[in-house]
């Protein structure tokens, strides 16, 4: 079975009603970043930061994955398929998605500030200042932020680096490590990047180009490579 690997940005979830953070009237137009996704900001201001992703989290629970995320999933009948997703939501895993790997995090779980490695799922939509893991600190969301390693990252490259064939999908590829991904696949992979403003580095070669939103092209290309058994 040849594997595809999907890479996926704010933009897939765009159509689902969850902000990007670049596009004009972005998250970050609104919210400092320095403010509310650093570990800086939480030693200064953690109310602050957990109002933020309360409010990041109730968004997520009110939206519905979309055409592009469920599309996604059709792959699944031809091909070995992998997600790697910068996105905090859980609208692939909603779509139905099982291999799904989160680089920045997840905003339906939390985090022990003493031991990382200690996660939980939350039944509700807030983690307050007070509230605390079972090993008596307080949690915090379990989001990567600015300044912080991205623990995901070998293993996505691993994955990017014995992908067939690679899809990028709605992200600016402004923000690294997770950018470089781009550059990781092997040289006889056939690689696409969906999206409206495509953002592709100089010089990147392999790559073709849908400028479409996720709802238009992911369906269509999704439809291609079914139906024209390009493998
Ligand atoms: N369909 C597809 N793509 C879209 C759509 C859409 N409907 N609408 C916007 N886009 C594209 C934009 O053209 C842009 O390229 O989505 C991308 C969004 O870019 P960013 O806001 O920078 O989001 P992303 O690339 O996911 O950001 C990476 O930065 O802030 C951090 O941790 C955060 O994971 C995030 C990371």
């Amino acid at each position: 079975m040849k594997r595809v690997v999907v890479f996926t940005g704010a933009g897939i979830s765009a159509e689902s009603g969850i902000r990007t953070f670049r596009d004009s009237g972005g998250l970050w137009d609104e919210y400092p970043i320095e403010e509310v996704a650093t570990p800086q900001a939480w030693s200064k201001n953690p109310a602050l930061v957990l109002q933020f992703y309360n409010l990041r989290r109730e968004q997520v629970a009110n939206a519905r994955p979309n055409a592009a995320h469920y599309a996604l999933e059709e792959l699944r009948s031809v091909f070995e398929l992998h997600i790697i997703t910068q996105n905090i939501d859980d609208l692939h895993e909603r779509a139905g998605s099982t291999n799904v790997l989160h680089l920045h995090g997840e905003i339906r779980k939390a985090r022990s500030t003493v031991n990382p490695d200690h996660v939980v799922e939350l039944s509700g939509n807030l983690i307050n200042v007070g509230d605390t893991c079972p090993l008596g600190s307080q949690l915090r969301p379990h989001i990567v932020w600015f300044g912080e390693s991205v623990p995901a990252m070998d293993q996505a490259i691993d994955l990017v680096s014995t992908a067939d064939l690679f899809l990028v999908v709605g992200t600016s590829l402004a923000v690294y490590p997770a950018a470089s991904l781009v550059y990781h696949i092997p040289e006889n992979a056939k690689a696409w990047l969906i999206d409206p403003n495509p953002q592709l580095p100089a010089g990147l070669s392999g790559y073709s180009i849908l400028a479409k939103t996720a709802c238009e092209g992911v369906p269509e290309l999704v439809n291609h490579l079914l139906t024209d058994h390009v493998f």
